[in-house]
């Protein structure tokens, strides 16, 4: 699809990481892009540092749209979804980031033959590092997906998924920044036990994670032959690894993941 006017409705932090990709990548011009919002300040700095237009009016802003990227909150989705009813054109793909929100939500909103894409991205977006899967509504086209799929692929990894596994993918992608920044509390907090310089070991730490995810992503070696590979009998590691064991941390956390999609359902269901 020719994308001749992508508009965001709402200028927030996901946006922003999305507005600063696709421009960084050469996707889209800053010309080819609005962002509404409901903060002027906000929209002024949104254009001085993107040089994107931007409008307070969410019904002209999308009156002419070729894809339309919805990015405000969920809890503000139902007032924002009346509102822009009847400006959206019937030809535009709208593409939802916002958490829990169903195809059909927007389906029943919008009205029957919207074109919609629904996507969980997660935060590391915002360093162009992110992991996003993305889901088609029931009138959206092989076309439409690989239209998100570009755009989304300007802040990450885009990985296509049914719908049906939109809560498994928030409770594994969507809130797995935040166990990771867990693991990273506690090696920090074993560090400062040992004594050791806080710069310095959360420079240590943040190296680490970022080098062992990218020796998973370099292989098609399973986490666990890795890790057997760092482990030798008798070592450090395996010091380490027989205290995890015995404190039972490996049933903790895929139990964590699990309450996450019970949760997820229950939000999406509301
Ligand atoms: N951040 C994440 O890690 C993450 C991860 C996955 C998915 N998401 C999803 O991404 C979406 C955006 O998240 P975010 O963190 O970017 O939120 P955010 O920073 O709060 O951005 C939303 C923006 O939309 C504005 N807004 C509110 N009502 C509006 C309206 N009627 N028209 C236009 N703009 C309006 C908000 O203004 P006010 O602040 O004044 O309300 C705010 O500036 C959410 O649906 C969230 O579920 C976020």
């Amino acid at each position: 699809m020719k994308i001749s006017k992508l508009v965001f409705i709402g200028a927030g932090n996901m946006a922003e990481a999305l507005i600063k990709g696709l421009i960084g990548q050469g996707v889209l011009p800053g010309s080819c892009i609005t962002a509404t919002d409901v903060r002027a300040e906000r929209l002024a700095e949104m254009e001085t540092r993107f040089g994107i237009l931007t409008s307070r009016d969410n019904r002209a802003a999308v009156a002419d749209a070729s894809v339309i990227v919805l990015a405000v909150k969920p809890q503000q989705m139902t007032d924002v979804l009346a509102e822009l009813k009847a400006s959206l054109p019937k030809t535009a793909l709208v593409i939802s980031i916002a958490a829990g929100k169903k195809c059909a939500t927007f389906e029943t909103a919008i009205g029957d033959g919207t074109h919609v894409i629904r996507v969980m991205p997660n935060t590391p977006a915002l360093v162009g590092a992110g992991a996003s899967a993305i889901c088609r509504g029931r009138w959206a086209t092989e076309d439409d997906l690989a239209t998100a799929e570009k755009l989304l692929a300007a802040v990450g990894l885009v990985v296509r998924t049914e719908e049906s596994m939109m809560d498994a993918v928030t409770a594994l992608s969507g809130s797995g920044p935040a166990y990771v920044f867990y693991l990273a509390e506690m090696m920090l907090e074993a560090a400062k036990r040992m004594g050791m310089d806080g710069a310095v070991a959360r420079q240590l730490t943040a190296a680490t994670i970022c080098g062992a995810a990218k020796l998973i992503m370099s292989t098609s070696d399973a986490p666990s032959v890795l890790r057997d590979r760092v482990t030798s009998k008798g070592g450090t590691t395996a010091a380490a690894l027989a205290v995890m064991s015995e404190r039972k941390v490996f049933d903790a956390v895929v139990d964590a993941v699990l309450a996450a999609e019970k949760r997820s359902k229950e939000l999406s269901a509301t």
